[in-house]
């Protein structure tokens, strides 16, 4: 008896706690909705296209820069991609010092070096030349040079005083959309925590999407930063921020997503399919620049980060938990985008029926692409504070249609991991059978 009335009492205080965090994170919701709409969020100027480069550093030159500081790579300056600017930079007598020193998940110390670089060669502007952690460093040494300040100091929300340096994008991968936002995560270079810094004269005034560059892209690499376009797409269209405008741009990029991602997976050196993903993973950055993400990306980051998965992948993992989850609250929404993008036979059937297809539709593509939906090595003993870093991020960034406690984000978590157990059960078996 005496144990049931602590059951009782936990359950009523896991109760209480879950009220109080639904209340927090509601509030915060309507704040961001606030700031979406007060503080205006430029957009980039988009080249699309075979001379999207070209026209990119025409604008560079227009606005009178005479030194470039490009941002790159190691492997991607092996590979000589920034050859694509440089040789158009020296036609045009316009001088530039390479940084290639961003890592995967770039630390103070990589911001650090590329912004001391940058002020040794008097550079007047920036080109970003890689993935979405290339963008992030050249984000974050643009604004601090620009500010006059060290990185650090623009950790959190409207920390900067004046414009960045002049910064323009080159994605070289079809899935951050980080060429079109105003975010930029850095880690600590001891703990690897991550940082994020959040500014609207963050947004690079350009971007090219160039699919000349995109080609070479492995087709894992493809399918993973896809998906994560995709996912983008579909938590800023559940946000319950959402807006005309970012359904506009979510919808086209979901749209684009399923049609384009099949045939670029299967044929890398379909520029066509890479130029639209190029511009649906823009679109994807756009979208929830404004409406925000969601509990995919929250858990998603977490997986990230106790096992070392790629970001994609990860959020190709949780997705259709989470779409499972928002099935009842967003099933009107789901069914709208269904019949918007034209992914679905029948529009005359109801709700329910368009919501599932979606979803169907959603899981089917995640296997086309070839992704397997496992994590090796996952533990009970994390999941605690996975939950609850992932409930956090949730409330303190995101203005989601479902909120879920942490125990029923541990419940997916679960899922996850017995599905995981099972095909590596299934592999090992298939191994001795070969
Ligand atoms: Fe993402």
């Amino acid at each position: 008896m005496k144990k049931q009335n602590s059951m009782a009492k936990l359950v009523s205080m896991n109760g209480l706690q879950h009220a109080g965090y639904l209340a927090v994170a509601k509030t915060r919701a309507k704040v961001l909705k606030a700031f979406s709409y007060v503080i205006p969020i430029r957009r980039p100027m988009l080249f699309v296209g075979e001379t999207s480069c070209d026209e990119l550093c025409d604008m560079l030159i227009n606005e009178g820069n005479t030194h470039v500081f490009i941002v790159t790579d190691a492997v991607l300056n092996k590979l000589g991609v920034p050859a694509r600017v440089t040789n158009y930079l020296d036609k045009h007598n316009i001088s530039y010092t390479v940084y290639d020193g961003v890592t995967p998940d770039p630390t103070f110390k990589v911001v650090e070096e590329g912004l001391r670089q940058s002020l040794e060669a008097k550079c007047d502007s920036i080109i970003a030349i890689g993935g979405g952690s290339v963008i992030d460093a050249a984000k974050m040494i643009a604004m601090a040079q620009g500010n006059d300040c060290a990185p650090q100091k623009l950790i959190g929300i409207l920390k900067a005083r004046k414009p960045a340096t002049p910064l323009y994008c080159i994605p070289t991968t079809a899935g951050t959309g980080s060429e079109a936002t105003l975010g930029a995560v850095v880690s600590d270079d001891e703990t690897h925590q991550k940082a994020l810094s959040i500014d609207p004269r963050m947004v690079p005034l350009a971007a090219a999407i160039d699919p000349i560059i995109m080609k070479g892209m492995p087709a894992h690499i493809t399918a993973d930063t896809g998906i994560d376009v995709l996912t983008h797409a579909l938590e800023a269209w559940m946000s319950v921020n959402a807006s005309v405008e970012t359904d506009y741009y979510a919808a086209s990029a979901v749209k684009s997503v399923m049609h384009y991602l099949p045939l670029v997976y299967k044929d890398g050196s379909d520029l066509k399919a890479r130029e639209e993903m190029g511009i649906a993973a823009h679109y994807g950055g756009i979208a929830f620049n404004k409406a925000g993400l969601g509990y995919v990306h929250a858990i998603a980051h977490q997986l990230g980060a106790h096992y070392s998965i790629p970001h994609g992948r990860a959020n190709a993992i949780v997705l259709p938990y989470i779409l499972d989850v928002n099935r009842n609250a967003s099933k009107k929404r789901l069914a709208a985008l269904a019949k918007r993008t034209g992914i679905v036979k029948d529009s005359h059937t109801n709700d329910s029926n368009l919501a599932d297809y979606l979803i169907t539709q959603v899981r089917d593509l995640i296997q086309t692409v070839g992704i397997n939906p496992t994590v090796k090595g996952m533990q009970v003993s994390d999941f605690d504070k996975i939950a609850k870093a992932a409930a956090k991020e949730v409330s303190d960034t995101y203005a989601v249609p479902t909120y879920m406690s942490a125990s029923e984000i541990k419940d997916i978590l679960m899922k996850i991991k017995q599905a995981s157990d099972g095909l590596v059960n299934d592999e090992k078996t298939s191994d001795k059978v070969a």
